[in-house]
């Protein structure tokens, strides 16, 4: 089955104007990019890594400046490709004059769909981002929570092949932030390629199957997420009493509490030496349990290897 989306070297240099001097913005640098057909791609990375320049070259918004892009085999260019699409941008900015309803029945017909479908299919995403009861309200009365549901509404009518969200819990609350969750994993059943870029480290685990981590323009990390979990080093956390200074000193693992009880956190593979050093020292020990690494820790230990910095190259 064909790519839902395939890019290959791709690049964008911004030209920016600084005080009559031209600079240019490296925003993004050679990447290599595949989803899967019917497959979520979470991708992270601090601000100004190009997680936005990326979907903007998706959505033919502006033009690469090396390498390609491919949506289901086509070009962006092709008015045809992007037909597939649903597009949550990062910051919406849906005309506020129109209310919800109208706006969302705007983006179906844009879209194709006409008469008696396209007022319930506008019914059912309305219902869908629980926004039914503030439907026939201009949007210039929503709160930002409201206006992010509408905008979603918007890039789900049209049943597309490819749903791309870039932010898309950015203003929501804890429900809003669930029900986000609930729909994506709803398309993702019924088969809808997603990309998604987020802050939220928890969500992209959540809802993704394969991660990508953009740093600087750069693609540094790449895979499903239970692989790069794997690749990350086990760790253990022990809690002890009675454990003397001197013991601690000679030990393989890191003191994260000290008082009347210690914790300790050491490699998994140290854990029974530590322990039973401790032990012989006379200390009892009160627990033990595995520490389940996160995308955070992989995402951050990332992070350190390219040595954090805002935004790209400016050369
Ligand atoms: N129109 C533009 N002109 C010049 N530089 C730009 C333009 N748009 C983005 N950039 C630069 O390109 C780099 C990548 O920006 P981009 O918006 O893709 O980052 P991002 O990963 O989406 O960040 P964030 O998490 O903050 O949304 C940044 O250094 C930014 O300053
Ligand atoms: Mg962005």
């Amino acid at each position: 089955m064909v790519n839902a989306v395939e890019t290959r070297g791709l690049g964008k240099v911004y030209q920016l104007d600084v005080l009559k001097g031209r600079k240019r913005v490296v925003a993004l640098d050679g990447l290599d990019l595949t989803i899967p057909a019917g497959h979520v791609l979470g991708v992270l990375g601090p601000n100004g890594a190009g997680k936005s320049t990326t979907i903007k070259l998706l959505l033919n918004l502006i033009r690469p400046t090396s390498g390609s892009a491919l949506i289901f085999g086509r070009p962006p260019s092709e008015a045809e490709a992007r037909r597939d699409v649903g597009y949550l941008p990062e910051n919406p900015a849906p005309y506020e004059y129109l209310s919800g309803a109208e706006f969302v029945t705007l983006a179906a017909q844009l879209s194709g769909l006409k008469g008696a479908e396209c007022r319930r299919r506008v019914d059912e995403v309305l219902g869908q981002v629980q926004m039914t009861s503030f439907a026939g309200v201009q949007i210039r009365r929503y709160s930002k929570g409201m206006t992010q549901r509408i905008a979603l509404a918007q890039a789900l009518v049209a049943r597309p092949r490819l749903l791309i969200l870039d932010e898309p819990t950015s203003g929501l609350d804890v429900l809003g932030r669930q029900l986000i969750r609930e729909i994506v994993l709803s398309e993702k059943q019924r088969g809808t390629s997603i990309l998604l870029c987020s802050h939220i480290i928890p969500d992209v685990e959540a809802l993704s199957e394969d991660v990508a981590i953009l740093v600087g323009g750069k693609l540094v990390r790449a895979g499903p997420v239970s692989e790069l979990l794997s690749q990350q080093d086990a760790e253990a956390e022990l809690v002890f009493e009675g454990l003397s200074h001197e013991t601690l000193d000679g030990l393989r693992a890191r003191v994260l509490q000290t008082g009347r009880r210690v914790v300790l956190r050491c490699p998994a593979a140290a854990a029974q030496d530590v322990i039973l050093r401790c032990l012989g020292q006379k200390a009892t020990l009160i627990s033990m349990q595995p520490i389940r690494l996160t995308l955070e820790d992989t995402f951050l230990e990332a992070l350190k290897a390219q040595g954090q910095k805002v935004g790209s190259v400016i050369e």
